[in-house]
């Protein structure tokens, strides 16, 4: 079966999940959050003690690990690490501070990578992270980019976590997000990059509901033009 890809890369704090999320429902498409996946060998590592420098130790763990999503009628999409939900686990400070071992290691990238395209070849889905249209799905169908101003992304970061209840010291996570912002753009294997043929969208003074509006504007705008290309 050939399956629609939809793609949205940008950096963190871009609005990507919350957009993902609404168009895949929009659409009836899957959604699949690539984030998670490397949050989640991350927490394994950390609990293994698994060296995170050590790229060998991090193959053979990924090599042992199972990572699925499943839909919870209450709680919306909860992440499974080996069966267990760690879907809140996976967002600790601890965790998104240190993802970063992981996704700069190329060969744990490329399990990964094969994680996702068996799911987007077995599913129509909506597919968020840093590398999607670049490398997991060069060939889908639509692309996009999405970013946000600097102190937008922050904004939005802090308001996330506070209503989660955290304590947010602002300059910290400004800090911590300008340093996940390089690490994302400057990495040789899989960095955060526009795709040439990406729809460019600037969310800062959008909301959600508008940027879904957007790119749902731009797929169908797609599906006529490729229809009448075939007249
Ligand atoms: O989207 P997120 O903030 O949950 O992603 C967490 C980290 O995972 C991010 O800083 C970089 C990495 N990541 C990646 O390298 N490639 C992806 N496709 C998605 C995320």
């Amino acid at each position: 079966m050939r399956t629609t890809v939809v793609t949205i890369d940008g950096p963190a704090g871009a609005g990507k999940s919350t957009v993902a999320k609404q168009l895949a429902k929009r659409l009836h498409f899957s959604y699949l959050d690539t984030g998670a996946m490397y949050r989640a060998l991350t927490l394994k590592a950390l609990r293994a003690k698994v060296k995170l420098e050590d790229e060998s130790a991090l193959v053979a763990l990924a090599k042992k690990t199972s990572i699925d999503f499943k839909e919870d009628p209450r709680q919306g999409l909860r992440v499974l690490l080996d069966g267990e939900d760690v879907s809140e686990a996976i967002r600790q400070v601890e965790v998104t501070n240190q993802t970063f071992y992981i996704a700069r290691a190329p060969r744990v990238r490329e399990i990964m990578v094969d994680w996702q395209r068996e799911i987007g070849t077995k599913h129509n889905v909506v597919v968020e992270g840093r590398d999607i249209g670049t490398v997991v799905f060069p060939q889908a169908t639509h692309k996009f980019y999405l970013d946000a101003n600097f102190e937008e992304r922050a904004r939005r970061r802090i308001k996330e976590l506070e209503e989660k209840g955290q304590n947010v010291e602002a300059e910290k996570l400004k800090q911590e997000l300008k340093e996940r912002d390089t690490k994302d753009m400057t990495r040789t294997a899989g960095p955060l990059k526009k795709a040439d043929d990406a729809v460019f969208i600037d969310s800062t003074d959008l909301t959600a509901e508008q940027v879904v509006e957007k790119m749902s504007e731009r797929i169908k705008g797609h599906k006529v033009s490729e229809s009448q290309g075939r007249k």
